[in-house]
Order: structure tokens, then C-alpha cells, then sequence
């Protein structure tokens, strides 16, 4: 019998509707004897309901901080600012090991309390391949936006929306003129979300990955309509795009969408801007003349938050049933640990490690 104890959280950004378990693998969870605990959340796409007729326990938004210690608390992006102590193990996606603002407190957080950051970014097979993530759902839509602001029908705020809502929207009408695409990271999960985002909006993007980057074809670059980056970087490599390209005069480039959003950090591609776009306001115009549009938006995924939820939960439950036993938790308590110290951060007590 399992003595795992799972805490769901409530996600505190308002526009998250996601969620990395789904009612349905809730049930399974539970079956196989897994304590669960879910809090209520205003704003998911499942209602606490669904998880109390799956076999979960409830509880209030925000309770976790209060939860067993034991618990390992389960959510998607940033914790609240407080408690300034964690003592949790606690997965989700910290976004803190490639030294992004922010990453320095976070884990200072973890390692005052004695808590673990189990980052779900880095929860990798043995060949080092992500498990869980949300990629392809983020390309989809990454196209889906740089097709609608480039055709001139992108409206603010952005809004959660079904995917037969999307693709009505996407579909090509009589009148739309013809352009390119570009896709960077075209073999990886976002990438091949990307080109079917553009494939259903009647485009066949031109698809880049290692190997087309590796000597870089700038002019190339410049000369599609819209570029949508979906790179997965891990080494830092040469800009695709500097300041001077969008001054170049033989730009054609009118339409930008980073799905990597690595802003602020050093394996940054796109170092031509330097915070993230949001969904009240999706597109920053970085030159007047000729326009040169960008969308930076960090959680996409959750403007489809059914079927990415869907699709990220049955991926993550395999894992979350091999918890206490599973080599993947481990590699990632020690990329944790191996952060800590890069950052030169000094954790008191190893609860677990
Ligand atoms: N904006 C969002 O909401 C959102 C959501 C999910 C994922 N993401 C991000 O999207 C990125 C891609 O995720 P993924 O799951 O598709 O990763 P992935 O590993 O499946 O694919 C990444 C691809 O990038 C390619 N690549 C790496 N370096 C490259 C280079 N220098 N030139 C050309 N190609 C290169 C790889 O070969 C691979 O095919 C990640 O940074 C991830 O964090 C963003």
C-alpha cells in the first residue's frame, strides 16, 4: 500500500484553467490507494466536484501551506509569495534553473524550509527526453496567435476557448493573402504543435531544427512573413534574431511568436525583447516601420485548457504511480539539489536527499 500523500493546489494566476491531473487519472490515483487531496479552485477546468466523485478528499484554495508534511503538493506554475519557507516537496514548473529572475529567491524559499523542488520540466527519461509537457498544445496555439495577429484578427484579451472554437477561427476565408511561415524547432513537441497550427490555417511552414540552424541563414529567417520559435535550448547558441536584424532593410518579418520564452535568460534566442506578453494585451510592437509584431505569452497551453490538461495529466500519471519507486523523481530531487549549489545557495536540512 502506497503511503503517498498528493495535495492538488489551486493555481493563484487567475487565467490558469489547466491542471496537470484530470478527474479521470485522479481515479486511477486513488485506486491504486494514493491518498489525494485537491483543492478548491474558482478558476480549473474540472470543478473539485469531478475529483470528489473520482475518490479525492477537498480542501480550500491555498490550504497547502497547512497540509501533512508529507504531502507532496502538485501544481502547474508559480507558488503564491508566502510562505517564505517551503517545506513541502512541491512539483511543478519552477522555471529557476537556467538563472531567470526570480530563480535565486524560489529556490532560497526551498531550501530555508528544508522543502524539494520537483521541477516538472526536468522530469526526463533515462536519455535525458521530458516525460510530461504541455509542448504541442504551446506550438498549436503559438501559430494560432502569430496567424490571427498577421491576418489582422488576434482580439485582446485572450480568452480560454474550445479547439473547434480555434480552428473555426483559423481556417483561411476568401480575401486572406498568401504568406510564409518559419518554424524553429520544427522535430520537437511544440514545433510539430506549430506547423499543424499553421497546416490548419492553410500554411505550410518551412520547418528548421538543429540542423538547419546550425550555420545560421539569417537573410533566410528574415525573408519568412512569420517566424514562431518552439526551441527546447539547453547550450547557449547564437541569437536568431539581434537588434540589427530588425533594422536589416531586407526584412520581410513582420510577425514573431516565441513559444520558448526564455527572456532573461542566457540561452535566449530571441534577445530582442525583454518581458513576456500577456493575454490582456498579447502583441508588442517592436518596429513601427516596417512592423514587426512579437507574442511572447509563457502559459498558452491553458487558452486550450481541456485537451492540453487531458493530454499533459495521462502522461504524468505513469510517473505519479511510480512516485516512491520511480528513477525519473530522482534525477530530478538532484538537478534540484545540483541548482541550489550552482546558485551558490546553502540548504539546511535534506528532508529527502
Ligand atoms: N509558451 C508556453 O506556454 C510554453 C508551453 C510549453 C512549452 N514551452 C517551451 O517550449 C520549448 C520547446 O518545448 P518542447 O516540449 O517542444 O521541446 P522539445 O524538446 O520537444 O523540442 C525542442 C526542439 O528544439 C530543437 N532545438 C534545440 N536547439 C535548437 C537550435 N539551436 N536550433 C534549432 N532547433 C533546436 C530540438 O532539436 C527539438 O526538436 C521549451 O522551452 C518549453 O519550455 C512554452
Amino acid at each position: 500500500m502506497t503511503e503517498l500523500h498528493l495535495w492538488l493546489r489551486h493555481e493563484v494566476r487567475s487565467t490558469e484553467r489547466r491542471t496537470p491531473l484530470v478527474p479521470s487519472d485522479a481515479r486511477r490515483l486513488v485506486e491504486r490507494g494514493v491518498t489525494l487531496t485537491v483543492e478548491e479552485s474558482p478558476q480549473r477546468i474540472f470543478p473539485a466536484e469531478e475529483y470528489e466523485a473520482a475518490g479525492c478528499r477537498t480542501a480550500p484554495a491555498g490550504s497547502w501551506v497547512s497540509a501533512p508534511e508529507r504531502a507532496v503538493v502538485l501544481g502547474l506554475k508559480e507558488l503564491p509569495d508566502q510562505p517564505g519557507e517551503l517545506t513541502h516537496d512541491h512539483i511543478f514548473f519552477g522555471h529557476a534553473y537556467k538563472r531567470q529572475p526570480g530563480a535565486e529567491a524560489l529556490l532560497g524559499r526551498f531550501a530555508a524550509g528544508g522543502g524539494t523542488l520537483l521541477d516538472l520540466e526536468y522530469l526526463v527519461d533515462d536519455d535525458g527526453r521530458r516525460l510530461a509537457a504541455f509542448g504541442f498544445w504551446a506550438g498549436y496555439l503559438g501559430a494560432a496567435l502569430a496567424v490571427l495577429q498577421h491576418r489582422g484578427r488576434l482580439t485582446a484579451p485572450l480568452t480560454p476557448l474550445s479547439k473547434d472554437e480555434l480552428d473555426a477561427l483559423l481556417r483561411p476565408v476568401a480575401g486572406d493573402e498568401e504568406f510564409t511561415a518559419l518554424v524553429i524547432g520544427a522535430l520537437g513537441r511544440s514545433g510539430r504543435g506549430a506547423r499543424l497550427g499553421f497546416l490548419t490555417a492553410g500554411v505550410e511552414a518551412t520547418p528548421w531544427d538543429l540542423a538547419e540552424t546550425r550555420a545560421l541563414d539569417r537573410p533566410a529567417l528574415l525573408a519568412h512573413d512569420v517566424l514562431v520559435n518552439a526551441v527546447l535550448a539547453t547550450t547557449p547558441v547564437p541569437p536568431f534574431l539581434r537588434e540589427e536584424d530588425l533594422d536589416d532593410p531586407g526584412r520581410r518579418l513582420r510577425t514573431v511568436c516565441d513559444v520558448t520564452v526564455d527572456v532573461g535568460s542566457s540561452l535566449n534566442v530571441l534577445p530582442v525583447y525583454d518581458r513576456t506578453t500577456e493575454w490582456t494585451d498579447p502583441v508588442r510592437r517592436l518596429r513601427k516601420e516596417p512592423p514587426l509584431d512579437l507574442i511572447a505569452i509563457d502559459n498558452l497551453p491553458s487558452l486550450l485548457p481541456r485537451e492540453s490538461s487531458a493530454d499533459f495529466s495521462s502522461a504524468l500519471l505513469p510517473q505519479l504511480l511510480q512516485f516512491e519507486t520511480g528513477g525519473p523523481w530522482g534525477r530530478c530531487r538532484d538537478r534540484f539539489h545540483q541548482a541550489c549549489r550552482e546558485l551558490g545557495i546553502v540548504e539546511g536540512e535534506f528532508r529527502n536527499g
